[in-house]
């Protein structure tokens, strides 16, 4: 019927249209802010392939990034970050989920707002413990007490995430209903750039 889907210029068929994507999305945040599990839901939900950059790094060097902070250090783990997330923002449109520091790194952030619609999850510090605090993998919460580095990081990287172009709270609701909201957040932020200023 005309008119229906238009009402005082909110569009009611948005929310059940499909959103198609005009370039990768990129999850960014602290380590457990749910950029695995959210990003395998959304990629689901667009059609679209899952990228783990944290695997694909593991399988370019052929070791864990526990192995990589040990034998070489944490300024050659960024160099291995940067070279690989540069050639999966070269690949056609996926849900990118990266390793916390890698929108932190000057270089790795300019390549990912230039190619990438960028959405931080952002998180509570109790949150981010909870979901980190029954695994030992990350070299970065073996350097004193886990909760504190979570604190501190917070204190130095919430103000780079928020640069990203996409903001969406990440609680202990669940991973589904975060991803219906990343969903919400990404059409509106692509419809606004199709709207000129
Ligand atoms: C890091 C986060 C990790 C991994 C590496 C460094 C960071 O990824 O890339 O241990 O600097 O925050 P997750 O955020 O997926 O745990």
């Amino acid at each position: 019927m005309a008119g229906m889907g238009d009402i005082h210029g909110f569009n009611a068929m948005d929310a059940r249209s499909p959103l198609s994507l005009p370039r990768t999305v990129a999850l960014v945040g602290l380590m457990g802010a749910g950029k695995s599990a959210i990003g395998k839901r959304l990629a689901m939900r667009l059609g679209l392939p899952f990228v783990d950059a944290d695997d694909e790094i593991e399988r370019a060097a052929g070791c864990s990034i526990a192995e990589i902070f040990e034998k070489y250090g944490e300024a050659d783990f960024r160099a291995g970050e940067r070279r690989v997330i540069s050639r999966l923002l070269d690949e056609p449109p996926h849900v990118l989920s990266t390793g916390g520091g890698a929108y932190i790194d000057p270089e790795t952030r300019t390549l990912m707002r230039a190619k990438a619609v960028t959405v931080w999850l952002r998180a509570e510090l109790d949150v981010l413990f909870d979901r980190v605090r029954k695994r030992a993998h990350r070299p970065l919460l073996r350097n004193g007490d886990p909760k504190e580095v979570l604190a501190r990081l917070m204190t130095q990287r919430y103000p780079i995430y928020a640069e990203a172009d996409v903001v969406v709270d990440s609680t202990a609701q669940p991973a589904d209903r975060t991803t219906e909201q990343v969903i919400e957040a990404l059409r509106a932020r692509l419809q606004a750039e199709k709207t000129p200023a």
